[in-house]
């Protein structure tokens, strides 16, 4: 009996850790394992590169494309690296979720 209650509590918690997951959109996930080692953002993440709470206000959705792709270009001595083998689907859902920090 004391295996079965173990059984469930361990589906319960797998269950409560899928929901809470989920409620982070792609894009947040996605800057979370790739952008927030080297940025802030809403007071989390690196400093190594600047906080980019905002940032949507400071540059458009093309900007931020052409920086994830080639951050030298605005600037060539940046040693952030280049995001451009991203699949779309991920480059699109980062980008969207950069253009909600305002
Ligand atoms: C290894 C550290 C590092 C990582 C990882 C990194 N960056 Fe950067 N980033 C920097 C540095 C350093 C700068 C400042 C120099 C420059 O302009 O390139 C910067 C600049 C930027 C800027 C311009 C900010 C401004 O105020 O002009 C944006 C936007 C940006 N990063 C977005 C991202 C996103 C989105 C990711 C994840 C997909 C990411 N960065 C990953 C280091 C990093």
């Amino acid at each position: 009996m004391k295996r079965v209650i173990t059984v469930i509590a361990a589906f319960v918690l797998v269950a409560l850790i899928t929901v809470s997951a989920q409620a982070e959109s792609k894009g947040e996930q996605l800057f979370a394992q790739k952008c927030a080692a080297c940025h802030v953002v809403n007071g989390k993440g690196g400093k190594l590169g600047p906080e980019l709470t905002g940032i949507a206000i400071r540059m458009g959705g093309k900007d931020l494309q052409e920086k994830l792709e080639n951050p030298k270009k605005s600037n060539p001595k940046s040693f952030m690296p280049s995001f451009k083998t991203l699949p779309k689907a991920d480059m699109d859902a980062l980008l969207d979720y950069l253009k909600t920090l305002k």
